[in-house]
């Protein structure tokens, strides 16, 4: 047996959940408890969705889970079939050893400056005194951010061509129309938009290919740290280096995954940081005594209140105990990450922005999950944390920014991701230059 579901058609709990997903969830949680059943329009199983950091833990820990339903339909036509986040079982974790030294500590400081120098170069293009969304000008920076780190792309028309047709493609991406189109002209023959958007991923994948045939040829990758060309270097535990189709869909991944997520975290970041002066003014302080520890609480914070991804889901390979139910393996199940985030037990005044809480006591690690969990958590995340210090740290030591809307932002669902309806307005009324960086 399953935990309760609304008493409301599939219909109406899909459009809830599309529409209202907090109000929806807290509703939830105060009719049913941690467990409760959702049925979405489209899927076969109803979703069991959880909250309690015990049960998170004993989903996230045992491996015979697989993927959570329609990942596979919906991401592999664009990731490929070798991306980690479709893959399961040995391959998946082969290609996560591979992938997960590029995104250490030690590598990441080396990407630094050219992190800065993005940052600085957008904040430059701000124009004082007038009203622009933030948001889009996060998708941007997170965007080039990839290209240049990731992709290792740093110049000439290659760069242009590419920025061109990828933001093409993230467009198409993130609107829900496309994917359901997608699913149904695939049936017909693949005719009509769905056409269209894969004559954009073809144009993506000549330029892909090519970079990746040129740095070949050259063998300079062996010399560079951006991750296409670690990812060139690495071998699977059979000596054998990734194939060129292996490494563009791993960079279609890596874009995919992260540009949209990131670029939303910052929005919320800074819609929080803006309605609340108090602790906007001490992480002022703390920067300018540079200091790192309340930047990092800040985004813990963040991403606890507004989690980006709202669900991180598995289909169960192995029976699990869930609130006193047994769930048969084949049951699909996720953590409610903002459920989980928002629990009073765990987090006193749950839906105050404290910063504090973190530097207080660190949260249990199931407790707070907006990078999901085990073996299939975020590859990222140390570098999307590391990405927003960088952002925040430029923009409020450079920038006066003030809301240019009282109103908190609504939550709107953007492709996978829960969004700030509005963009988070904002209004630039000073700017200090950029620093001068150190001669090396
Ligand atoms: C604030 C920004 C980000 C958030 C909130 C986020 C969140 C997530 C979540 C919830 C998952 C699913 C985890 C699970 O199923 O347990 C995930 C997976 C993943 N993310 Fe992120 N992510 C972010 C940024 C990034 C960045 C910057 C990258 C890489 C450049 C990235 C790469 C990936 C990859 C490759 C996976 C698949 C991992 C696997 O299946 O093994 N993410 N992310």
């Amino acid at each position: 047996m399953l935990p309760p579901e609304p008493k409301y058609s599939p219909l109406s709990q899909t459009l809830r959940w599309s529409f209202r997903p907090l109000p929806f969830m807290q509703e939830c949680r105060e009719r049913y408890g941690d467990a409760f059943s959702v049925r979405f329009m489209g899927f076969e199983r109803p979703m069991v969705m959880i909250s309690d950091p015990a049960a998170i833990k004993a989903l996230y820990t045992e491996r015979a889970h697989g993927l959570p339903p329609g990942r596979e339909v919906v991401l592999t036509p664009i990731v490929g079939p070798h991306s980690v986040l479709v893959t399961e079982g040995a391959d998946h974790l082969a290609h996560r050893k591979l992938m997960l030294p590029a995104f250490h500590g030690e590598r990441m400081r080396s990407y630094e400056p050219i992190v800065e120098e993005i940052v600085d170069a957008e904040i430059d293009s701000w124009r004082l005194g007038e009203r622009f969304p933030i948001h889009p000008r996060m998708q941007a920076m997170t965007l080039e951010v990839i290209l240049r780190v990731v992709f290792g792309v740093s110049e000439g028309p290659r760069l242009e061509r590419l920025r061109v047709v990828l933001t093409r493609v993230l467009e198409e991406t993130a609107s829900p129309f496309t994917q359901l189109i997608g699913l149904a002209s695939r049936r017909f023959g693949g005719r009509g938009p769905w056409a269209k958007f894969e004559g954009q991923l073809k144009a993506v994948d000549e330029l892909l290919y090519a970079e990746i045939a040129e740095r070949r040829a050259s063998g300079d990758f062996e010399g560079r740290d951006d991750v296409l060309s670690v990812l060139m270097q690495a071998r699977f535990e059979d000596g054998e280096p990734m194939s060129d189709a292996d490494l563009r869909d791993q960079l279609m991944t890596l874009l995919l995954a992260g540009h949209e997520t990131t670029a939303t975290a910052l929005a919320w970041t800074f819609d929080l940081l803006l309605r609340h002066p108090r602790e906007l003014a001490r992480l002022r302080e703390s920067l300018e005594a540079g200091e790192d520890e309340y930047l990092r609480a800040t985004i813990s914070e963040s991403l606890r209140l507004r989690p980006v991804v709202p669900l991180a889901g598995r289909r169960l390979g192995a029976d699990l105990e869930v609130d006193g139910l047994s769930l048969p393996a084949g049951t699909d199940v996720t953590p409610a990450i903002w459920l989980a985030h928002t629990r009073a037990d765990v987090y006193p005044e749950p839906f105050a922005f404290r910063p504090e809480r973190f530097l207080e006591e660190p949260p249990d690690t199931y407790a707070w999950i907006p990078f999901g969990g085990g073996i299939r958590r975020c590859l990222g995340a140390a570098f999307a944390e590391f990405e927003m210090r960088i952002v925040l740290r430029e923009v409020l030591t450079r920038c006066e920014l003030r809301k240019a809307d009282r109103r908190p932002e609504k939550v709107a669902r953007r492709n996978i991701t829960l969004s700030p309806k509005h963009g988070t307005p904002v209004i630039v009324h000073d700017r200090h230059p950029a620093r001068e960086l150190a001669p090396a």
